[in-house]
């Protein structure tokens, strides 16, 4: 099949929408056996983050549901993701599992997010920031439906700003590009300067999670500052 990609602004091979939803739509049924454990310890580390904040929780990118039986059973967790297979594995989970904790899951965008304003006290993505064709835009999505005072919890890539590990990143990047990653483009300065320019999001915590120290738990709290704007 002919994968769809589109060129970016810098001129680069970049992800569409269209390219993303078909890869996860395919890794859908063995998903859960290839990154159910490589992920595991990143992603107990954030919902540890998470049920210590508790209330409404936002998962974007759910995926398959694999975080949901971890989430304490007083919070309220509402599951998106862009790929339609990614998230019927979620459901079977949540029904499998009689998980009542979780009040949705759907079909969305993370770039458009169909939440009003400051509607969660914690958005969390894990793994998702560097599969979303427009990662900014996503994040802005993030920062406008949490609350302020709320968290954002992402686990995400961070890419070598130099060196030989940024050298093999971008050899790999068109080579995982149809599987639905990216290796390159997300050093920590991007995260920095999308810091810099979000309203009142200041960062709480940065720390390195396995494997292989390429990823990295990332907390940032929507200030009260944000009534005021
Ligand atoms: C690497 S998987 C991570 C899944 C899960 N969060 C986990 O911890 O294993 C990335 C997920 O993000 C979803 N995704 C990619 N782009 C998206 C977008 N624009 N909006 C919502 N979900 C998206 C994919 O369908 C996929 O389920």
């Amino acid at each position: 099949m002919a994968e769809i990609m589109k060129l970016d602004d810098a001129g680069q091979l970049d992800f569409d929408r269209e390219t993303v939803e078909q890869a996860y739509d395919r890794w859908a049924p063995v998903y859960d056996l290839v990154f159910g454990g490589v992920f595991s310890k990143g992603r107990k580390a954030a919902i540890a983050a998470t049920n210590k904040i508790g209330g409404r929780v936002l998962e974007v990118g759910v995926g398959t549901g694999i975080s949901l039986p971890q989430y304490a059973p007083h919070l309220r967790i509402f599951g998106t993701d862009i790929s339609e297979a990614m998230l019927r594995k979620a459901k079977h989970r949540v029904d499998d599992l009689s998980l009542k904790n979780v009040e949705g899951l759907a079909v969305m965008d993370a770039e458009k997010l169909e939440f009003p304003d400051n509607s969660f006290d914690v958005v969390m993505a894990q793994y998702v920031v560097t599969a979303v064709p427009n990662p900014e835009a996503a994040l802005d999505e993030f920062a406008r439906v949490l609350r302020p005072g709320g968290e954002l919890i992402i686990l995400t890539r961070v890419s070598a700003d130099a060196g030989m590990r940024r050298f093999i990143e971008q050899r790999l990047q068109p080579v995982v590009r149809p599987l639905g990653f990216r290796t390159a483009e997300f050093a920590w300065s991007r995260y920095a300067r999308w810091l810099a320019g979000a309203n009142a999001m200041e960062l709480i915590e940065r720390r390195l999670v396995p494997p292989l120290g390429h990823f990295s738990l990332v907390r940032i709290r929507k200030t009260d500052a944000a009534v005021a704007a």
